[in-house]
């Protein structure tokens, strides 16, 4: 690549880099897609897909529109946060804890991107290349929207959902264990039910003693008995 001399050539130097930095995401993100358990999840990263090869002719255009062939330079910070989201991915089981773990990659490439865009953008701007600016621009309110989106699919149902397979495997007996494998594997409608099994087994009495870890009668079913042993030792002085 040419010296970097002049704001022009810093320019183009940030768009040989995202032009890279895209091309590695459209070869991430099928695999992103397929890694997901939510289909909302699996859906944004299919969608995204679709706007980042958008993206990639975008580039081209503005690297023209800057008398410049398009050529791509190793993106060295990509390849970084997609091989580090890669290792956590393959550690966490199916799930929403996998989710999670997609989600934090995610939006670490997310807020690369619209650090990249934003910079660049505004460069053109200084440099009075509107056509130039536009098209980043354009990128960079899709990066916002996709970052948002992933915001909201994590806080709407994946962080909670997290949350929970972990206290179902730290916390609670071979059912709930049992049921909270299912929800992993078996998705959302599982993961409701091992949520209506925990309400029920509470009901009847039988909740987990979470500081033994050992089954255990509810307070109120130990207070009956207290009563009733009260009842049999005041029999006997009659
Ligand atoms: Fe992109």
């Amino acid at each position: 690549m040419a010296a970097v001399d002049s704001l022009h050539a810093h320019l183009v130097e940030e768009l040989t880099d995202l032009r890279d930095a895209e091309t590695q995401l459209t070869q991430a993100l099928p695999k992103l897609a397929q890694f997901a358990t939510s289909k909302a999840l699996r859906t944004a990263f299919q969608k995204h897909l679709k706007e980042t090869r958008t993206h990639l002719t975008r580039i081209d255009q503005a690297l023209r529109a800057l008398g410049e062939k398009p050529s791509s330079e190793t993106c060295e910070a990509m390849k970084g946060l997609l091989k580090e989201g890669e290792k956590h991915m393959k550690k966490a089981p199916a799930g929403a804890l996998r989710d999670a773990v997609l989600i934090t990659g995610a939006q670490k490439v997310e807020h690369y991107e619209m650090a990249s865009y934003g910079t660049a953008r505004t460069y053109a701007q200084v440099l009075g290349e509107q056509q130039v600016a536009r098209l980043l621009e354009q990128t960079l309110n899709e990066e916002k929207a996709a970052d948002r989106t992933l915001t909201d699919i994590a806080e709407g149902s994946v962080n909670e959902e997290a949350a929970e397979e972990w206290q179902s495997q730290s916390e609670e007996g071979p059912l709930m264990r049992s049921a909270g494998w299912a929800g992993r594997t078996g998705g959302m409608a599982v993961r409701q039910l091992t949520r209506t099994v925990r309400r029920a087994a509470s009901a009847v009495g039988m909740a987990q003693d979470r500081s033994t870890g050992r089954s255990s009668r509810t307070s109120s079913s130990r207070g009956q008995q207290r009563s009733m042993a009260r009842r049999r030792a005041t029999t006997k002085k009659r």
